[in-house]
């Protein structure tokens, strides 16, 4: 049994706790790539704590931003997206992938004020059907080499179930083996002859790879966001 102290230290994953930092080191599944249409609506996403607004740019590029415009607060799910950035609805600043703010309609030309407003965004790359993001500091790791993420999308398939729990309580029940045999419904067992119904139904996220050629493989990928 975990003190309480101890069960803080390994659930809370904000900014600023010891967890949250030790995650924002990885790259982090946030949406699957076809839920963001280039220059469509946005997508409210919570990823460590922090709630985030995912978009992806009339070009194609993804994005992530802080939800609350640092003005006035307003949110960026209602907000516009355009070229490389995303612009305010309220008073119509717009924020760059970056987060730096790039245009404010009621600043004066002459006015460089825009140049000293940066918000919350993080870089975001998309593989194998998926768009990851960075939250930690500067100087990324390299996106890991899962297999699955080096295919060609139309090789492989994916799914995603929104747990309403701690993301610590979603690791320790996907990871133990002994929870996974005797709590596991037979629908979610993996067989020969149904290894799509396992891949389709045994993880919140998670990712069949086959190959194109050779042995078939399976990969499973957990998720480590949380709240
Ligand atoms: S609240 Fe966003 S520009 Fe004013």
């Amino acid at each position: 049994m975990l003190s309480k102290a101890d069960d803080t230290l390994l659930t809370r994953t904000g900014p600023g706790t010891a967890m949250g930092d030790l995650l924002r080191r990885y790259w982090i599944p946030v949406l699957q790539s076809g839920e963001l249409a280039p220059g469509g609506r946005v997508k409210r996403v919570q990823l460590l704590g922090e709630r985030l607004i995912a978009y992806r740019t009339p070009g194609g590029t993804p994005g992530v931003i802080g939800e609350f415009c640092p003005h006035r607060g307003a949110s960026f799910y209602w907000g516009r997206v355009e070229e490389a950035g995303v612009r305010c609805a309220y008073h119509g600043w717009k924020f760059g992938l970056d987060g730096q703010c790039v245009d404010m309609p009621s600043e004066p030309r002459e006015s460089s004020f825009a140049a000293k407003v940066c918000h919350t965004a993080y870089p975001c790359v998309e593989r194998g059907g998926v768009m990851w993001t960075y939250m930690g500091p500067p100087g990324p790791p390299p996106l890991p080499d899962l297999e699955w993420t080096l295919l060609p999308v139309a090789h492989v398939f994916t799914s995603k179930r929104v747990q309403d729990c701690n993301w610590f309580q979603a690791l320790e029940g996907a990871s133990i083996p002994a929870t996974s045999r005797s709590c596991t419904p037979p629908s979610t067992t993996r067989t020969r002859r149904s290894p799509a119904t396992w891949t389709a139904r045994a993880s919140g996220w998670g990712r069949r790879s086959r190959r194109a050629t050779g042995p078939r493989a399976s990969t499973w990928w957990t998720p480590t966001t949380g709240c």
